[in-house]
């Protein structure tokens, strides 16, 4: 309603409510370069365009009368209690967006108390977002090194910059081929961007034999062979189980055999996610894969989902689905580059109050009420 009230002075708002659009007006307004980078998935866009499919598949099926007047849209998750089952994806390298990059979608995240998760790859270290959280859940997202004790001391400073959940991505050992970035010849860390928590890090500092503002060059590369370690398996999650006491979530589970381990090895949660289609092109889509999730692990850890969600009843699909709770990604990145903190707050509010007009209008009054049977299959 406040969005129509404004319009009653003639005021309406400066980004698209529809935030299918505004991957379109970014790459009118930002030009190319930064919108590839957010844009771009992997190989020919297959996996990005499943995403999209697997959720247009199911349908909702509204039920009337019902008392929606009341809702509650708040979750507990991972120990937190959030007003919404809403966080932000991990997004390397906010800086390519927007100068006020992570901090601005920080303080986005924490004027409306939703969880933004840190990617290890930002551009701020992490104890300046810290700051800007605020008082909203930190989570921080982790890219693990093949170097010990690089990987403590991130994981150290996270904990005493406050953050409580850990999410481990495991989906991007390698980067994958991205079109849209190889026809640019631009791969930011070898610019030194997005390597902001390594370059102030004591364990990373003492691998190298200049300090990083003498030799740049000899640091990004130092940060390109550690920065991942495509030899690790799930035996080495005891390491991180040590090293981290909070919450651990898995990021990029796509199969239920790896949901099962991920149980096994005592994790707390995992997300179904293809990385919003940026790794493995033809792989499946997010959502087709997470009822078989949901039947192996949902009622032993924590299942949360990304790759795709666009609209609130995406979110809407994806908590019926079984779900807990829904990352976004790239909608909120082009509110960063088009608005700033403004922008992220936009696509927030925008996603949120959608989501609680689909609960409402099918006859739901609370994300927990969700379960398949408010779907059904689409024919087409
Ligand atoms: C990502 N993603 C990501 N994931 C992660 O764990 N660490 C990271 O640093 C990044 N960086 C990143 C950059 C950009 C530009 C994008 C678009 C994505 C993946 C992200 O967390 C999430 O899985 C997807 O973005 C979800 O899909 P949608 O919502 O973008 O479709």
């Amino acid at each position: 309603y406040e969005i129509y009230l404004n319009g009653m002075t003639g005021a309406v708002p400066r980004l698209p409510t529809d935030l299918t659009r505004l991957e379109e007006v970014a790459e009118q307004r930002l030009g190319p370069g930064p919108v590839g980078y957010v844009a771009g998935s992997a190989g020919s866009g297959r996996t990005a365009e499943a995403n999209r499919k697997a959720l247009d598949r199911w349908q909702i099926v509204p039920r009337m009368l019902r008392d929606v007047q009341r809702r509650d849209l708040s979750v507990e998750l991972l120990g937190a209690r959030l007003p919404a089952p809403l966080a932000l994806a991990p997004v390397g390298v906010l800086s390519i967006m927007h100068p006020d990059a992570e901090p601005a979608a920080a303080r986005a995240a924490a004027a409306q108390g939703v969880p933004f998760v840190l990617s290890s790859a930002s551009s701020t270290p992490m104890e300046e977002v810290a700051e800007a959280m605020g008082e909203a859940e930190r989570w921080f997202q982790l890219y693990w090194p093949k170097d010990r004790e690089v990987t403590k001391s991130l994981l150290g400073r996270a904990k005493a910059a406050g953050y409580t959940a850990l999410f481990v991505t495991l989906d991007t050992w390698l980067l994958a081929w991205r079109p849209r970035d190889l026809d640019q010849a631009y791969l930011p860390f070898l610019h030194g961007v997005g390597t902001a928590n390594y370059f102030t890090d004591p364990a990373f500092q003492a691998g190298l034999a200049k300090p990083v503002h003498e030799d740049r060059d000899a640091a990004v590369l130092h940060f390109v062979r550690m920065f991942a370690d495509p030899a690790k398996t799930w035996d080495d999650l005891a390491f991180l189980r040590e090293h981290w006491d909070g919450p651990i979530v898995l990021k990029g589970i796509l199969h239920p055999d790896d949901a099962r381990r991920a149980a096994d090895a005592g994790m707390d949660g995992i997300v179904v996610s293809n990385h919003g289609g940026r790794q493995v092109n033809g792989s499946i889509g997010a959502a087709d894969a997470l009822p078989g999730v949901v039947r192996a692990v949902g009622d032993r850890l924590t299942v949360l989902f990304d790759s795709g969600i666009r609209t609130g009843d995406d979110i809407f699909k994806a908590l019926a689905l079984g779900a807990r709770g829904v990352l976004l990604g790239r909608p909120y990145a082009y509110g960063l580059g088009l608005d700033g903190q403004p922008g992220v707050e936009h696509v927030i509010r925008s996603v949120l109050a959608e989501f609680d007009l689909t609960l409402a209008l099918s006859g739901h009054t609370a994300p927990g009420q969700l379960t398949p049977d408010a779907l059904t299959r689409a024919n087409a």
